[in-house]
This record gives C-alpha cells, structure tokens and sequence, in this order.
C-alpha cells in the first residue's frame, strides 16, 4: 500500500478553515479516496490530546505561561501524530489537518515572542521530521477574522486564545505571511472571498500538488 498524504491548514483565527476542510474532505470523500480529517490543538482519535487541548484552551488559563502554552501544544502535537496522523498515513489516507507546527511558529514564536528558532527546535523533537507535503494558508486580514469570530460567538466556543487583542491577531496573520514567503510548502489561499471559491482555490492547489 502506498503512503497516504500529509495536508495542513492553516490560517489565523476567524479564517474560515473548518468549513473550508470541511467541504475538502465531503469532496474527496465523494470522489472515492480515503481520507480523514483532524485539527489541533487535539485530535480526532486522540482523547489525550483532546484532554491537553482542554487544558491549553481554557478561558480561566489566563495566567498560562508562554513555555508552559508552547511545551503543552508540542506534546498534544507529538501524541496527535503517532496516535493518529501516521498510522492514516501507514494505512494510505490523505490527512486534512486543521493546523500543525506552523500555528505554534506563529502562534507562540512570534505573537507570544519566544522566537520562531526556539519553538521550531522543540518542534522538531515532537515532530521528528513529519512535517506535511502541503500546506494551505487561509487568508485573511485581523479585522475580518475577528469580526467573523465575534459574528460566531453564539454558535462556535469562544476559546482562550480568541479573547487576544487586533494587534496580536495582525501580529499571527503577518507572521503567517512572513512564513509562506520563505516555505514553498505553504500556499496563500485569498480567504476573503465567498466560500465556495475559497474551496474552488483549495481544490485546485491540492490537485496540482496530485493530493487526490
Ligand atoms: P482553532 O481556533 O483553530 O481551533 O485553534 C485554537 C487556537 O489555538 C487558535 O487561536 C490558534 C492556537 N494555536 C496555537 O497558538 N498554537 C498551536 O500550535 C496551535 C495548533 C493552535
């Protein structure tokens, strides 16, 4: 059996990703391919790291310490991966992953300070080289993403990370475009426009990439 593929996502808060994923996912479901979907903080399939996402995302956490936040979503991340990403790929899925190692590069190296250098060398402990063949940047400007987060409230769980300032979201969408300009790994999806050409982009990036 060939090895499936390794597909992340990424984006900051507000950015659309988990319809986007989800609309991949029913597509190439339909089309007939064995695919699985996951997101992080967590997993789908890995109850302790959904355990250390409860932990992680908890709006009473609000004194959690930069290091204690970064070790917390590498370890999640590290359990995620051999529990459920690489036995996915063992078994030929394509793996849709809403966010990976680049959230944390952005997320804590740059927005919380501790250096993108720092938090990708203890990545690369967790990760062990796993690291996926492409990833899609979800595109979109703070102002919007936070205005569809605070649009959302009554329906989507308002996490810990969300209550953060415009300018730490301008901060993690800057870092994120910061990112994708060095790593040809990472493709810049417009994520602000409607969503069915938001998932018309995807589809076209993940079938030049041969995903499916
Ligand atoms: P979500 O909103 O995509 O579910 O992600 C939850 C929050 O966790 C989001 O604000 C981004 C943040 N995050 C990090 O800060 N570092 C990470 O490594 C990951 C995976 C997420």
């Amino acid at each position: 059996m060939t090895r499936g593929k390794f597909v992340t996502f990424e984006g900051p808060d507000g950015s659309g990703k988990t319809s986007v994923i989800q609309a991949i996912f029913d597509y190439i479901s339909i089309k007939g391919h064995s695919v699985y979907k996951t997101r992080e903080p967590g997993g789908n399939g890995s109850v302790i790291a959904e355990e250390i996402r409860e932990l992680i995302l908890d709006v009473r956490h609000t004194n959690m310490d930069p290091w204690t936040e970064a070790l917390l979503y590498a370890g999640a991340r590290r359990q995620h991966l051999t529990e459920v990403i690489l036995p996915q790929l063992v078994q030929g899925s394509i793996v849709l992953c809403d966010r990976f190692v680049d959230s944390s590069l952005v997320y804590q190296g740059v927005a919380r300070g501790l250096t993108i250098d720092k938090v990708k060398e203890l990545n690369k402990l967790a990760v062990q080289g796993n690291m996926p063949e492409l990833t899609l940047l979800i595109d979109v400007p703070a102002e919007i993403g936070l205005e569809r987060i605070y649009r959302a409230k009554d329906n989507r769980q308002f996490d810990r990370l969300d209550q953060e300032s415009l300018e730490f979201h301008a901060t993690v969408r800057d870092a994120f475009l910061s990112l994708a300009a060095e790593e040809k790994r990472i493709h810049i999806i417009d994520g602000n426009q409607a969503l069915e050409n938001v998932i018309e982009d995807c589809i076209k990036v993940l079938k030049q990439h041969e995903i499916f």
